[in-house]
């Protein structure tokens, strides 16, 4: 089954280039009912359309959830583990379409290849994983107060699972979200970012083929303010899980709690790599620039501060600048690019912004602008940039860029690190470089983050651990491993009194006299 097979709409300059894609919808894929499209284009080069989506509406929305309802009645009741085994079937296809996906991430929104595989990579592990929960899931049996009386506890499905997801992770963030979703029981309804809609179509269409019954997933791309409102407003639609901005998904919390919906959100981060001076530097150099500039800075856990013990400023800066100069620029398609494009023109304005704020509050070490480089004039590219001697409460420290941009912050010892490294509304991702067991096992204590790591960077979380993170980035909830289950499933318990006789809980079980 394809999603590509409606004609261009009539008046397109070019109709026979332009595919158009649709929604899909209780198995079917179908026209919007506003009968208007939007262009999804290539960040490295904007000349480059990649397709036209449907632009979805709340009516479409309504059609979505009416599916997604029909298809739960029968999907919670199908087996866990023939749930897991679709899962399965899934995790196997995308394997298999691993390449294609990946090439078809990078047209779409700029990351190099080798990370876009990784994105995949990351969408076929959940899976697996996933799919192997249709054969735990396990709950809690245990012994009961009274004689001859039984105690347990399973998981439900909630019913219908909202799912709205960001362009960075444009196939492994809908996984991670879908796959515990599906395997509980519940069904879906599925809304993109709009800068990504081609490659949750591709996601999509592997989903309908490894076997999903029409109705259990539903895709509908749109802008967020409708197809994304529609859903959080759906009194159907009891579970959402948002990936992105603090500020969208302090709204979506806020509109959702009113209908007293359970919302999972994993929102921004300003993640920090404390360096001490004991550390091997070369290693936290190879680490920080992955962390700072992969995925252009446009990681949730991207590495945005680091903290270094004063004995090492001079040669870690040296380092870096070294090091980032020397990363390449351009189309992610190409083997020798090292960064690929911002997303889109508005997010290069906001990292643009901060360039003078950042000149203000420290000192430009390298890069702070678009590069000249022929060839890159039709991308939102922007030099891999770095200042130094800023402070921990400066803005450029404290605000989520979500760009190539770093803060080099000196601090004179690990006390003084870690109270800089917490000094953040954000607590997603951190690490430490040092070769002192004591200092890692403390910072392991003191990081008030989700996710901590030991001479490693700060990104490249593994999806069998729970992934998120603590205050302003998120609502408690953690994606992957075991914790993903808790977003989609209630909890039943479930008491068995066989004794044949009133049995009175809290009050016959107390001992005589
Ligand atoms: C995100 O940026 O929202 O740990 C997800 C990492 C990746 C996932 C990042 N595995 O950086």
């Amino acid at each position: 089954m394809t999603s590509q097979a409606t004609p261009a709409p009539a008046g397109a300059p070019d109709p026979a280039a332009t595919p158009v894609f649709r929604l899909f919808i209780a198995g079917e894929w179908v026209e919007s009912i506003s009968g208007e499209t939007f262009q999804s284009r290539n960040p490295a080069d904007d000349r480059d359309v990649i397709g036209r989506f449907q632009q979805g509406t709340a009516a479409d929305v309504a059609r979505a959830v009416r599916a997604a309802e029909t298809a739960a009645a029968l999907w919670r009741r199908t087996p866990a583990p023939k749930r897991g085994e679709i899962l399965y079937r899934f995790g196997q296809l995308l394997a298999e379409h691993k390449e294609r996906l990946a090439r078809a991430m990078t047209r779409e929104m700029g990351k190099v290849l080798p990370e876009a595989r990784g994105d995949v990579q990351e969408g076929i592990d959940i899976a697996f994983l996933m799919a192997g929960e249709g054969r735990r899931m396990f709950g809690d049996t245990t012994p009961s107060e009274l004689p001859d009386k039984w105690a347990m506890s399973i998981r439900e499905p909630i019913g219908i699972a909202g799912i709205i997801t960001p362009w960075n992770f444009p196939i492994a963030i809908p996984c991670w979200k879908m796959m515990p979703a599906l395997v509980t029981g519940n069904t879906v309804v599925f809304k993109p970012a709009s800068d990504t809609p081609h490659c949750a179509t591709l996601l999509v269409e592997l989903m309908a083929e490894a076997g999903f019954p029409p109705g259990t997933v539903n895709l509908v791309t749109g802008p967020g303010g409708e197809v994304g409102d529609a859903i959080v407003e759906s009194p159907d639609v009891p579970v959402i899980s948002f990936t992105g901005h603090t500020s969208t998904g302090r709204r979506i919390a806020e509109r959702a709690a009113r209908r007293l919906k359970r919302v999972s959100l994993e929102l921004g981060g300003k993640n920090g790599i404390v360096v001490m001076a004991d550390a091997d530097l070369d290693l936290a150099t190879d680490g920080i620039l992955w962390s700072a500039f992969g995925t252009t800075g446009q990681r949730c856990t991207a590495c945005s501060r680091v903290i270094v013990e004063q004995a090492a400023v001079e040669p870690m800066l040296e380092r870096l600048e070294r090091r980032a100069k020397s990363l390449r620029l351009g189309d992610g398609l190409e083997p020798s690019t090292d960064v690929g494009p911002l997303i889109n023109g508005a997010a290069r304005e906001k990292v643009e912004g901060y360039m003078a704020i950042g000149g203000r509050e420290g000192e430009l070490v390298t890069g702070g602008r678009k590069p000249a480089n022929p060839g890159l004039e039709h991308g939102f590219f922007f030099e891999p940039t770095i200042f130094a001697d800023v402070k921990p409460m400066d803005r450029i420290a404290q605000e989520e860029i979500f760009g190539p941009v770093l803060s080099i912050i000196p601090m004179p010892d690990y006390q003084a690190a870690v109270t800089a490294l917490n000094q953040t509304r954000y607590g997603l991702s951190s690490s430490i470089y040092t070769h002192d067991a004591d200092t890692a096992f403390r910072a392991m204590r003191d990081f008030e983050t989700g996710i901590v790591y030991v001479n490693a960077g700060t990104i490249g979380a593994e999806t069998h651990l729970p992934f998120g993170g603590t205050k302003a980035t998120g609502n408690g909830h953690r994606e992957a491993g075991h914790a993903a289950l808790d977003t989609y499933t209630e909890w039943k318990s479930i008491y068995v009194d066989f004794s044949g006789r009133l049995q009175r809980a809290q009050i016959d079980n107390q001992s005589p006299g």
